[in-house]
């Protein structure tokens, strides 16, 4: 099995496990970390120790990073083989019943990029798969970033970190999100990312998110014919240090850039 057809295997393998425990959520065991609304929960930890296992046997000498425990750390060789999970992004909505928005997020990286990912929505049961060069696919249909141009007509997701980051989006995109047709905050990147990729939104915007948040996401809207970048324009590679993000697509990406305050 290669590295797409893992990561397909492991997120199908994977949604009734978390449907499961959606509907049951009420009795899910949910903690805090540093941040009180932060969440972990049973599920986050049950998927990433389920994929540690299963690519571990599969992929010997990989490194996995993902955002629970001990994996939560950087490559010390960033053009390495990396294998990436975020278990639940969106665990917020996840515990409070909202939408329901999340998604479970694998990626697999080489050389500071990723080069496979896929995305499992799984209470619609959505699956989003991307190969670097090879298109990016919902369901087994490919898809294609949106063509529109006009910032006025455009519809723009936006999350928030921590009060300081949100702040500080806040005083930067002022004159942008005065000028943008449609403002959406979702609270999971994965599902925001995907949107980009299917042409329902145009860009996502982010001021402080994790690699594991977004290169699943980042490859799907690449191979959807989107664009990726820092908030200053510069290139946005997996590991380097990154203080936001834009995901867009692509026809776009320079409007919002000049709309954002240094
Ligand atoms: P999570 O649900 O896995 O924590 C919401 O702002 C989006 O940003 C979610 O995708 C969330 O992922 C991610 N995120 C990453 N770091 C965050 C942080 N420190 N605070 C809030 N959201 C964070
Ligand atoms: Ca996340």
């Amino acid at each position: 099995m290669n590295e797409i057809a893992f990561i397909e295997w492991f997120l199908r393998d994977i949604e009734p496990y978390v449907r499961e425990k959606y509907a049951s959520r009420a009795t899910v065991a949910v903690s805090s970390k540093e941040d009180v609304t932060d969440l972990l929960t049973e599920v986050d930890l049950s998927i990433q120790k389920r994929f540690v296992e299963q690519a571990g046997d599969r992929f010997p000498g990989d490194l996995i990073v993902g955002e629970e425990g001990e994996y939560a750390r950087y490559p010390e060789d960033p053009e390495a083989r990396v294998w990436l999970i975020d278990p639940i992004d969106g665990t917020y909505n996840f515990v409070r019943g909202l939408f329901p928005v999340f998604g479970v997020s694998i990626a697999f990286a080489a050389g500071n990029t990723a080069v496979a990912g896929g995305v499992s929505l799984p209470i619609t049961g959505d699956l989003f798969l991307a190969e670097s060069g090879g298109g990016a696919y919902r369901n087994g249909q490919r898809i294609q970033v949106s063509t529109s141009r006009r910032l006025e007509g455009a519809c723009l997701d936006v999350d928030f970190s921590s009060p300081s980051e949100r702040m500080d989006l806040f005083r930067r995109a002022e004159g942008l999100f005065g000028k943008t047709g449609q403002l959406r905050c979702r609270g999971a990147a994965v599902v925001s990312l995907c949107s980009v990729a299917t042409g329902d939104t145009e860009a996502y915007l982010h001021a402080g998110l994790t690699p594991w948040d977004f290169a699943a996401g980042e490859i799907i809207v690449k191979e959807a014919g989107g664009v990726s970048s820092r908030l200053d324009g510069s290139p946005l590679r997996l590991f380097d240090p990154c203080a936001g993000i834009l995901m867009s697509n692509g026809a776009l990406h320079q409007d919002i850039l000049d709309n954002l305050q240094p």
